[in-house]
């Protein structure tokens, strides 16, 4: 992967940066990926498993689901993208990661505080009272959990289509974008919305907009950057770079 000495000289001296990421950056963790043509909604309806709606009337169906791609990624490890993102929090003053994924394998490579804009795939709740469901969940185990305070059912804490996003995890996630030097949105098809705004936020706050992902997406050419290639493969490449390059002067 060439990367243009110009585009190292401003990751170089960048101060605020932000790191969109999209299932992508999961997808050679062996996770598959939504959009892409063996992706999940290729092979499952989404109106069925990623809605209450679809929750409602089979519970189970959506639930077992849900068993299966904790399974999934129970067993997965974070892949060199993500590890690298782990290593750019301590390469700039004012670093934001903010992810559409549910799978946790940003922090299980050492990112912290990660806005996680669509919830986690490991925490569960309670539909009526909202109860965090504490108790452990064997991925194995078929049995729908009810909850302890209410009997109520119990759901994944991912956000699912027609729900709202976390409030103050969206803010942050503008405010950073609006402010950011450069931005990274690295796995996303930028379909889903408010997350595909993000970098559109701060290309027009004038920020400096990188893309990496293997295929073209709906906002590609309306950024600085756009590499087509694999995250796993870029992103340690980057960081590489960004350190000779530090060293050098
Ligand atoms: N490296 C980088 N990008 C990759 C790689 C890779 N190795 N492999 C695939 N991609 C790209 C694809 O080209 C595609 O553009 O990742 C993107 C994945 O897009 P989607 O499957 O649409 O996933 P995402 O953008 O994260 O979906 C957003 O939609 O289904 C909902 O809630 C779900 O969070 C999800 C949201």
């Amino acid at each position: 992967m060439e990367i243009p000495e110009k585009l190292i000289q401003i990751l170089a001296s960048a101060k605020r940066v932000v790191v969109l990421t999209g299932a992508g950056i999961s997808a050679e963790s062996g996770i598959k990926t939504f959009r892409d043509p063996d992706g999940l909604w290729s092979k499952f309806n989404p109106a069925e498993l990623a809605s209450m709606d679809g929750f409602m009337s089979n519970p189970e169906l959506v639930w077992d689901w849900y068993q299966h791609r904790r399974d999934i990624i129970n067993n997965s490890l974070p892949n060199p993208g993500h590890y690298a993102i782990a290593e750019m929090q301590d390469l700039f003053d004012n670093f934001t990661l903010v992810t559409q994924n549910v799978d946790r394998l940003h922090q299980r490579a050492g990112s912290k505080d990660v806005l996680e804009l669509h919830g986690n795939i490991i925490d569960n709740y309670c539909i009526k009272c909202r109860h965090p469901y504490e108790d452990f969940i064997d991925s194995n185990v078929k049995e729908m959990p009810k909850c302890r305070q209410c009997g109520g059912l119990i759901r994944p804490a991912v956000v699912w289509f027609g729900e709202m996003l976390p409030e103050e995890v969206l803010i942050n996630a503008e405010r950073a974008s609006k402010i950011s030097d450069v931005f990274f949105t690295i796995g996303t098809s930028a379909e889903v919305y408010p997350a595909a705004n993000l970098p559109m936020i701060a290309k027009s706050s004038g920020a400096l907009v990188i893309e990496i992902n293997p295929n073209l997406t709906s906002i590609s050419h309306y950024l600085d950057y756009s590499f087509r290639i694999q995250s796993g493969i870029a992103l340690p490449l980057i960081v590489e770079a960004i350190k000779t390059y530090r060293n050098k002067i």
